[in-house]
């Protein structure tokens, strides 16, 4: 096994565990919308449909970005691919890295030959190999985006992490210039705040994916993975560094109406999808409650988006809205 697909196993063995989701919340739970004891509705006509990227999608829900450089990595990536076809989702794969240094074959889009597929790199191998690099890994999977994932605190914590994180906006403002997709920005678990957001915006950055704090933490995950106790006091007091999701949404969106805006990090159910459309996204995405279920197979992966597209269907029904246009100005609570 390689040195990359040993970190890759590492991360989806202890993704799995409790302990490296968030001790702090995401802040959902303090969103609390106004029931509606007079729906009007018929349940069955709720329609929680989306359109992203100029697609129908059954859902505003994305499978979020998971490895697949590893020994389960193809099969995990079949049932998420599978389960996004049939279910009509759009799915973010794991990074490209790996598999385009090695010129692997990508054969997510021969799973999901209709779905939304996002490819997906970081914000550092961009910065060192250009848009090149990123052309390559679209056009491997037929990807519909390209996703760009920040994630500099991830690579502190990691011994070999990347270190020089000059010129990452530079390279983003290119690629979203010459890329042939749109390109999405997005953080892997301490979010993108409305100052980063703003400087996205201005390099011509048209979709963000929050990835705030609350769920997965990838310092947590890292921080295991290291021997050196030297570097793991180091890297103690930013275990849960970064910024709550829930708070992040509407920031961002303060910022500009017209981005397009994806929420992620520590959505848990339907509830939350429903929560974070309120508050100013666009779409959601969730990773690790898909990881399980792609361990175990593509039924598997269908039953969870069926049971988070029944919550979204619920929370529309008690907040008497048929559409989400109408969750959008639902009445909240608390805010
Ligand atoms: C096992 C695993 C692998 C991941 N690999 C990637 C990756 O390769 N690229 C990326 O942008 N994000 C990656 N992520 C981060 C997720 O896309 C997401 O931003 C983060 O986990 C927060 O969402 P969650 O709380 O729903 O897990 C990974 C997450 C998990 C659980």
């Amino acid at each position: 096994m390689t040195e990359i697909s040993q970190r890759k196993a590492d991360h989806i063995n202890l993704a799995l565990q409790a302990e490296h989701q968030g001790a702090l919340s995401a802040g959902f739970d303090r969103i609390q919308f106004e029931h509606n004891a007079l729906p009007e509705l018929l349940v069955s006509e709720v329609d929680c449909s989306a359109i992203f990227l100029n697609q129908y999608c059954s859902a505003p829900l994305i499978i979020g970005a998971m490895t697949g450089g590893c020994e389960h990595g193809e099969s995990i990536n079949r049932h998420l691919a599978e389960a996004a076809e049939q279910a009509q989702i759009p799915m973010a794969v794991g990074s490209q890295r790996a598999a385009l240094q090695d010129g692997l074959a990508q054969d997510v889009r021969r799973w999901a030959p209709k779905a939304i597929l996002l490819g997906n790199l970081g914000g550092t191998q961009l910065q060192q190999h250009g848009v090149e690099l990123a052309q390559r890994a679209v056009d491997s999977i037929e990807a519909n985006a390209m996703i760009i994932h920040l994630n500099p605190l991830q690579e502190l914590v990691q011994p070999d992490g990347d270190r020089d994180w000059r010129g990452v906006l530079a390279a983003i403002e290119e690629c979203c210039a010459t890329l042939s997709v749109p390109v999405i920005i997005k953080e892997v678990g301490s979010g993108i705040g409305p100052s980063s957001a703003q400087r996205l915006i201005d390099v011509g950055v048209s979709w963000i994916e929050i990835a705030g704090r609350g769920g997965t933490s990838w310092a947590s995950i890292e921080s295991a993975r290291i021997q050196q106790t030297r570097e793991q006091q180091i890297a103690a007091p930013f275990i849960d560094w970064g910024m709550d999701t829930a708070q992040l949404i509407p920031q961002v969106r303060s910022q500009s109406s017209q981005l397009g805006l994806i929420a992620s990090g520590g959505l848990r159910d339907g509830l939350d999808i429903a929560r974070s459309l309120r508050l100013g996204a666009n779409m959601s995405a969730m990773a690790q409650p898909f990881l399980q279920p792609a361990l175990e197979s593509t039924d598997a992966v269908i039953e969870k988006i069926e049971i988070f597209r029944e919550q979204l269907r619920w929370a529309m029904f008690l907040t008497g809205s048929a559409n989400l246009k109408r969750l959008q100005s639902a009445p909240l609570l608390s805010i």
